[in-house]
């Protein structure tokens, strides 16, 4: 390997239990909404009913009266912001490019938009108080279909985003040709924790919030900006977090509302938003109406793709994704167009959701590759692997690892892949048609800036510090590992802190990028450590007192002399020798920009379908995921990832949609009987597969993100089999069983 540091896991235990899975099952771990903080009230955040338009008239008089209530905010009296721009004229100007500024002004932009905060000393007071506020608009007329609005599609910031490589239209003169447009809803990420915050002002200038966030750098970042602190005074805890999926990836209205709240009370605000507010307030997956072409020759050598997507996003706010990148470099094409639009509307601004982008976008291409394969009379697999891309077409460079085809293999040994009966309809099973389908997963991998503390105690206690968030990944474990492989010391001796925006700066969780960025620097602070221990056995421990730093070897918690090996000298008797209670190091790691290679992770979803012929009922009955997300640092926290990603694909295939009613612009199903996730009698025994072998090139343990790759993709695959198993193909999710029947 061309890693000098590159990590030795020949001696890594079996992986690791997650090292906070006793504090989250015991409920011993606490979330944003259950810190302790006294005199805490409790904030109650009062939507719009409305759209678009202004307030007329908003009265909060019978709410300030009702019991317990110590403060009702809206936008006639609320603390103001320093760090929000200011506007021009609210109804004619409406401004864009910005996030909502909560309490700002009269203007409306979405319904359920937050136009009052209550606050009071109980949770059950603030609700009935938030009940009573009244209020009178003068209502404009609403745009919230993006079907009824596609003249409006407009390239992001007024800029075409075309790409063309060769002939954009050589697909359309190939012999064997698709054209089919695709469908994915909005999609709520839905984490099982609801996002909360507590605010609470220590001092006129001085903040500390508990919440849930992806990142607490970032949020503390955000909290400086809106309020124009320093960065000492902003104080950001996020010791775990509930899931996030991509919600808890940017700082929202709500916390803001919360913050500001708790200045104008001058008590605590605790702020909980209610599952149907989780719909309005915290972003979602958005529409996309995608149109696809592609065309290939007799044999399978595809000529030339199109790609468009034609997304939503809100009136204030330009929220874009990647959802054509892949369809540039998936396959070895040599005719490439794809086009990416998007669509104001008066709705609330969407943003990540897991996959994001590549989950919408693989949907169309792996449907139309499937379509193709079935056109050419040739297996879906020998199609994609007629095509492989073994460097990048798109930027005509080398991947910096790619083991698809290893993926590929597993996957399709696992599932019995070429023992099927290709032709459709032709399988059954109980009564029921069965039918297998395949896809592909891609997203970029990367590694980023941050920063690690580690100091070992007298006692062997090593702690590590940064500032990253964990929401749900495993972060801790992957760290302790990591440090503990690096350092030579004992898992069980260490400790990860995280969760707190005065540690050591960390990234934010998104992007599949944590193991990568966050692991580098704890790699990094492990040999600044190492570094430092031998420094001071040569300064104090007996037998080292002529020895050159290159003559020592650490190994299992000693420093050997590697001249005379039998002198030796134990990392705790180190810091007795210099009489020293603890030692302490601070390393960074910078970000990788390397432009020699690309890098992604890949993913291949196998699937085998049920569907009742009568009802039209579709189950999933098996699925193997097989991850190129390079070395897998820990397989239990991998396959976690793998079987929720895969979880999550189940819900974008067969069950989440998230509906509004266009005459109001209101969420019909904002609640979790009406929006549907997959359960556990949904999901099967999952195969979670890895190629393990190592990147060489993105970081010293030679692993890329597996987060998003185990949703992306998978949702085609379902679509594929259910094709397969019935011959009907649905381009449009989820496969409800009222599209079979
Ligand atoms: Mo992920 S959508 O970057 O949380």
């Amino acid at each position: 390997m061309e890693n000098e540091f590159f990590f030795n896991y020949d001696t890594m235990p079996d992986p690791m239990d997650r090292v906070d899975g006793k504090m989250k099952v015991t409920g011993a771990a606490k979330y944003a909404s259950e810190h302790p903080v006294e005199d805490v009230h409790y904030g109650v955040l009062v939507g719009s009913t409305i759209a678009r338009g202004v307030i007329k008239n908003i009265d909060t008089k019978a709410a300030e009266r009702a019991p317990g209530v110590i403060g009702v905010l809206t936008y006639l009296n609320s603390p103001k912001v320093p760090g929000y721009d200011a506007g021009g004229n609210p109804v004619k100007g409406r401004t864009t490019g910005q996030p909502l500024r909560v309490f700002y002004d009269e203007v409306i932009y979405f319904n359920g938009q937050p136009i009052a905060l209550v606050v009071a000393d109980t949770f059950e007071r603030a609700v009935h108080a938030a009940s009573l506020v009244r209020t009178q608009y003068d209502a404009e007329k609403h745009s919230t279909d993006i079907n009824a609005n596609l003249d409006k599609a407009v390239y992001p910031r007024g800029r075409s985003n075309d790409y063309t490589r060769g002939n954009a239209d050589a697909y359309k003169t190939a012999p064997v040709k698709i054209e089919a447009e695709y469908i994915v809803p909005v999609e709520v990420h839905l984490p099982m924790e609801l996002h909360s915050i507590i605010a609470k002002w220590d001092a006129e200038d001085k903040v500390t919030v508990y919440d849930k966030t992806q990142g607490v750098k970032s949020t503390q970042r955000s909290i400086m900006q809106a309020f124009k602190l320093p960065e000492q005074n902003v104080q950001v805890y996020a010791p775990f977090v509930g899931g996030g999926f991509g919600s808890a990836l940017r700082t929202w209205p709500h916390e803001i509302a919360a913050l500001l709240g708790a200045k104008k009370t001058g008590k605590p605000v605790k702020l909980v938003l209610g599952r149907d507010q989780m719909f309005t307030m915290v972003g979602y997956r958005p529409y996309t109406i995608q149109k696809f072409g592609i065309g290939a020759t007799a044999d399978g050598k595809i000529i030339g793709m199109s790609h468009e997507a034609i997304s939503q996003t809100s009136t204030y706010e330009e929220f874009t994704e990647g959802t054509v990148n892949m369809t540039r470099f998936l396959y070895d094409v040599p005719n490439v167009f794809t086009r990416y639009k998007i669509i104001p509307l008066d709705v609330s601004t969407p943003t990540w959701m897991r996959g994001p982008g590549e989950a919408t976008g693989s949907f169309a291409l792996e449907s139309a590759i499937d379509e193709l394969a079935y056109a050419l009379n040739m297996d879906p697999l020998e199609l994609r692997l007629k095509n492989y891309a073994e460097t990048d077409p798109e930027k005509n460079r080398p991947f910096s690892s790619k083991f698809l085809k290893d993926a590929y293999q597993l996957g399709a040994d696992k599932i019995g892949w070429y023992k099927r009966n290709r032709q459709p309809r032709s399988m059954q099973e109980n009564g029921w048609l069965a039918g297998y389908g395949m896809s592909t997963g891609t997203f970029s991998a990367s590694r980023g800036n941050a920063s690690a503390s580690a100091r070992l105690s007298a006692d062997g206690k090593l702690v590590i510090q940064s500032a990253v968030a964990d929401s749900g990944p495993g972060t801790a474990t992957v760290m302790t590992q990591i440090a503990s492989e690096t350092v030579g010391w004992p898992a069980n001796k260490i400790t990860f802190e995280l969760g707190d925006s005065s540690l050591p700066p960390g990234p934010t969780q998104g992007g599949s990028t944590t193991t990568s960025t966050e692991g580098s620097a704890v790699h990094a602070v492990s040999v600044a450590l190492q570094k430092k221990l031998g420094e001071l056995a040569i300064k104090a421990s007996p037998g080292f007192s002529n020895a050159k730093t290159e003559d020592l070897v650490f190994d299992n918690g000693k420093v050997i002399l590697s001249t005379n090996k039998t002198t030796t000298v134990s990392f705790t008797d180190i810091l007795k020798h210099n009489s020293l209670n603890q030692v302490e190091v601070t390393s960074d790691s910078k970000s990788l920009n390397d432009q020699k290679y690309s890098m992604y992770s890949f993913s291949v979803h196998f699937v085998k379908v049920l569907v009742n012929p009568l009802t039209g009922v579709v189950k999933v009955n098996r699925a193997v995921s097989v991850a190129d997300a390079g070395r897998i640092v820990n397989e239990k926290t991998a396959a976690s990832q793998i079987i929720g990603g895969v979880t999550g694909g189940i819900g974008m295939a067969l069950m989440e949609e998230g509906i509004l009613d266009n005459r109001y612009g209101r969420w019909i199903n904002n609640n979790f009987a009406d929006y549907h996730v997959p359960v556990s009698a949904d999901v099967p025994d999952i195969d979670s597969l890895f190629v393990n072998k190592p990147d060489p090139i993105i970081n010293p343990m030679g692993a890329k993100g597996m987060g998003e790759i185990a949703l992306i993709g998978f949702a085609a695959a379902v679509t594929n089999a259910v094709y397969h198993a019935t011959g009907k193909r649905i381009r449009s999710l989820p496969v409800t069983l009222d599209k079979l029947i």
